[in-house]
């Protein structure tokens, strides 16, 4: 039989493979409606009565979406057809802006990236890092020059050094580590193109070796000490960093996420180490063969050390990364910062694992004017909450305070060091409601809804995992839905009123429960959401390369973006990437007539690491003609320099 490792990354990115704690408990707490139809089994009775009844029937219900309300979207709907190529709508350009291996621009120093994956491990920490993720677009100029943030999540070792893991050496576990982080380029307008601007003063690579501080409540803390940092105060690097946030005052919120991969577990994990998903095994990365700091049962305080939200300057590539503890540890996806109308911000995030939660931090202090230097510490005081979502369709955000909730010494919080360390311990305690995988969650303006994309769960309702609620309706959950929520008053309330926004799927999907209830075109595994000014919600999907093309997924052979304008509630197909990428960051500068995306992992093979004999066997976009894929940003633009989806 094979390794699992080797051949399911879905399983792979879900950092809590044993579910969550208070199954039996949560079960009891059901509505008798609820036990009624758990009995019966949900897909069976949606089948029945059709998805909107089943849902208004168990939880909150978005009202019915048609063609009554007139759209604002202004482009034809993209076919999914499989080519390796990015395709966008009639009228749009797509331009490659920034590939990994591409220079960031440090001055004299700009490594050109060499094609068969030859550059060194010091090259590799001057150029773009693999698998691009979340971004954000900082003007320095308005919309024809600006800094681009780029997160650079993971490494596909078969692609990254010649000859793949074979053999294993220092210097590969070096680039592997150089290749993750951030990425900060600065860009400008030229004719009807974006180019870097290099060499630019501004240009930075921060990776898995960064100098980083810890802040807020677990800095200094016991579970954050180690051999090489005995008062727990700094960390080197930040990885795994999957979506983002951005600050009112200019800063770049990057996230960490599945970061148990990079470590080596012990053979016999504590309660803690079980919760956080450590194995008794080498990880996926194989970094602890080369650099000790990995192996979790030598330093077992390492692993506290990431799962962190990180705070950078773009504007100062001398700045310091800071851990801002106070927002809670997690296998974070992102975090969406809002500014309430007393001033202070509010950070909401979802933790994509299977059964984690969506959290809330709300600042103790109003944003001050001045910019960073007048809000250093604007993340390190507040209060961090966990939503539980109730049947009725209503909400709460229960707060995550050591000495309430039962979160006593007794159950293992001391201090609120011990609170953000183990949140995940924490949100169990307090009743927070298990999701299915909580990718990006995103604010409109213009309505005050929040969306939070739940990828997908296929484990939802099945024998030792979490059963079907209100919140998480569908069991074996292929397909993922997208929930929403709006606040009772300002972003800082307490409680807060919800609804399914929509269950993804296919019409023409086999089995029932895996055909949704989309208003347009046809989608699976939502993860990056973003609603722009206007209030267009754009929806990236992440269907695992495994499933792309099979089975139930056997109509979306790739990942895509769509658009949704949620006054109508129709959903039309934007974008279309090559074969085995995942379409994840989305952004726009303010004229909204450029659009930056993220094209993660083209040509990623159904084993999850390529071959190095055969790197481009899957895609060789978007170099072309043989050459090995690469991740890669994109600019689009509509070919009359019109307003992007009007
Ligand atoms: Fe890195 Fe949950 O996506
Ligand atoms: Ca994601
Ligand atoms: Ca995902
Ligand atoms: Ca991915």
């Amino acid at each position: 039989m094979r390794d699992v490792l080797e051949i399911d990354r879905d399983r792979l990115e879900d950092s809590n493979p044993h579910g969550a704690q208070t199954l039996v408990d949560r079960l009891a707490a059901c509505s008798p409606l609820r036990r009624q139809l758990l009995g019966a089994g949900l897909g069976a009775l949606l089948g029945r009565l059709g998805f909107g009844v089943g849902l208004g029937m168990t939880g909150g219900c978005a009202a019915p979406r048609g063609p009554a309300a007139r759209t604002r979207l202004g482009f034809g709907s993209v076919a999914l057809d499989g080519r390796d190529a990015v395709t966008v709508p009639e009228g749009y350009v797509v331009q490659v802006l920034f590939r990994w291996g591409d220079p960031v621009g440090v001055a004299g120093a700009m490594p050109q990236f060499r094609p068969d994956a030859s550059n060194s491990a010091a090259e590799q920490a001057l150029q773009g890092g693999m698998h691009h993720d979340g971004l954000h677009y900082f003007p320095l100029d308005g919309a024809r020059r600006g800094l681009l943030c780029v997160n650079h999540e993971y490494v596909d070792d078969g692609l990254l050094h010649v000859g793949g893991q074979l053999p294993w050496t220092p210097e590969k576990v070096a680039k592997s580590q150089a290749a993750h982080g951030v990425s900060v380029i600065e860009i400008e307008a030229r004719g009807d193109r974006f180019e870097l601007v290099r060499p630019s003063r501004f240009a930075r690579r921060i990776t898995a070796r960064t100098p980083c501080t810890i802040s807020g409540p677990a800095r200094g803390h016991r579970l954050v000490r180690t051999a090489a940092d005995p008062e727990g105060l700094y960390v080197l690097g930040t990885l795994a960093n999957c979506a983002h946030g951005a600050t009112p005052w200019g800063t770049y919120l990057t996230c960490e996420e599945n970061f148990r991969d990079y470590f080596r577990g012990p053979e016999a994990p504590s309660p803690h180490e079980l919760r956080w998903g450590l194995r008794p095994r080498d990880a996926w990365y194989r970094w602890s063969e080369h650099d000790e700091r990995f192996d979790a049962t030598k330093h077992p305080n390492e692993p506290n050390r990431f799962g962190w939200v990180v705070e950078i300057d773009p504007f100062d590539p001398l700045s310091v990364p800071v851990k801002r503890t106070a927002l809670g540890r997690a296998a974070h996806e992102g975090a969406t910062v809002v500014h309430a109308r007393d001033g202070r911000v509010v950070v909401y995030m979802g933790e994509d694992a299977r059964g984690e939660h969506i959290t809330k931090f709300v600042s103790r202090d109003p944003v001050r004017p001045g910019g960073y230097a007048a809000n250093r510490d604007l993340l390190d005081h507040g209060t961090l909450h966990v939503a539980r979502f109730d049947p009725d369709g209503t909400g709460e955000w229960v707060p995550l305070i050591a000495g309430r909730h039962g979160l006593t010494p007794d159950a293992g919080f001391a201090d609120q060091g011990d609170v953000v360390v183990k949140a995940r311990q924490a949100a169990d305690r307090v009743g927070g409601t298990p999701m299915d995988r909580p990718e990006w969650i995103a604010h409109d303006a213009t309505t005050g809804w929040l969306y939070c994309a739940l990828t997908n769960n296929r484990d939802r309702g099945r024998m030792s995992a979490l059963p079907v609620d209100a919140a998480n309706p569908r069991a074996n959950n292929l397909m993922g839905h997208i929930l929403r929520w709006r606040e009772d008053g300002d972003f800082t309330a307490t409680r807060f009123r919800w609804e399914h926004f929509v269950l993804a799927g296919d019409p023409q999907a086999e089995q029932p429960e895996h055909r949704g209830t989309i208003y347009g075109d046809y989608f699976s595994s939502p993860d990056g959401l973003w609603v722009d000014p206007r209030g267009i919600l754009w929806i990236q999907t992440d269907i695992s390369t495994g499933s792309l093309g099979r089975d139930e997924h056997r109509r979306m052979p790739t990942n895509m973006m769509l658009a949704c304008d949620p006054a109508s509630g129709e959903i039309r197909r934007f974008l279309v990437g090559p074969p085995g990428c995942e379409v994840t960051g989305v952004v726009m500068t303010p004229d909204l007539r450029t659009m930056f995306v993220n094209i993660q992992h083209p040509g990623e093979t159904p084993a999850y690491r390529s071959d190095p004999t055969h790197p481009a066997r899957f895609s060789s976009w978007p170099d072309g003609a043989g050459m090995r894929p690469r991740s890669a940003t994109i600019v689009i633009r509509r070919a009359d320099g019109g307003v992007i989806g009007a």
